[in-house]
């Protein structure tokens, strides 16, 4: 029961494949209590309904590029829990690879909101929480992040750019919600995983094959994932900040591995 007593807000359990479904399931284990939250369109899909009666929890709609509907969220979590120990960012989309447009011709407008709901919103969401001094001291971020971030993957397009603002702002903000209420920030950089998401991506089975011959342990599925960030919220990681922590079998650090012959 690592989180028996946490109260937090965890963002894009899509359906039962989502990282952040496993997350809520296991936090939920570990003793937390938390809002689930997601896009109005995505509640309409109804799963999360199932995930808030099987973990007792409320589910409230937030669009993550509105700032009235992050307000609204935040200002009910504060409501119901005070001050809140963990929130959990789980959220990416890009129209341009939904579209499978070619990076060299993106379409701007798809690009704009690419950045918002995948990067801008982690920036707008801690704001949020700082203005409203939300966060207890040595309470604790975390968002979803992708190797791409740091090297080329072709079809990733796009979205490789909003993870290095994403990873970007982990630091940026983590130094300043460091400073003032020693909230820690950090980005998990996750395996591929076959998710709503991942699979969205052109060319996601060669992504995972190679990825699954690449590393040493194999890929990190989503169950391990959720472990490592409920490992980032307990109070065992207290001094972890501003950092991208890799959780993907040893891939990142690998140079070349027998298997990709066989
Ligand atoms: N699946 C992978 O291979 C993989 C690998 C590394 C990182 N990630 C990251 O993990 C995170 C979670 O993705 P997932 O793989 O669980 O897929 P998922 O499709 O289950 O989750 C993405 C979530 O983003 C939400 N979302 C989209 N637009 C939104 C908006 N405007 N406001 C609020 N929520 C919105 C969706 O409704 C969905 O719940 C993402 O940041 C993703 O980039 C995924």
């Amino acid at each position: 029961m690592i989180l028996n007593g946490k109260k937090g807000i965890i963002f894009g359990a899509l359906d039962t494949k989502s990282i952040a479904w496993k997350v809520a399931e296991l936090a939920h284990a570990e003793g937390a209590e938390f809002i689930l939250s997601n896009a109005p369109i995505a509640l309409r899909m109804g799963a999360i309904n199932e995930l808030a009666a099987k973990t007792n929890s409320e589910v409230i709609g937030c669009d993550v590029t509105l700032e009235a509907d992050m307000n609204n969220l935040i200002d009910a979590a504060v409501a119901k829990f005070g001050k809140l120990d963990f929130v959990l960012h789980s959220i990416g989309m890009s129209l341009n690879v939904r579209k499978k447009i070619p990076y060299t011709d993106l379409n701007y407008d798809f690009m704009h909101k690419t950045l918002d709901i995948s990067a801008i919103s982690f920036h707008r969401l801690m704001q949020t929480l700082l203005k409203k001094d939300a966060m207890n001291e040595w309470g604790s971020i975390v968002a979803l992040s992708y190797i791409a971030a740091q090297r080329v993957f072709p079809d990733y397009s796009e979205m490789a750019d909003a993870k290095s603002l994403l990873e970007s702002f982990a630091r940026s903000f983590g130094y300043h919600y460091g400073k003032s209420k020693k909230v820690r920030v950090n980005t998990i950089s996750q395996s591929p995983t076959a998710t709503t998401a991942g699979s969205g991506v052109g060319g996601f089975d060669a992504f995972f094959n190679y990825a699954e011959k690449m590393s040493p342990l194999g890929n990190a599925p989503s169950e391990a994932c959720a472990q490592y960030v409920v490992s980032l919220f307990s109070d065992y990681t207290r001094y972890v900040t501003m950092q991208n922590l890799f959780h993907d079998g040893g891939f990142s650090f690998t140079g070349i591995s027998n298997k990709l012959g066989e």
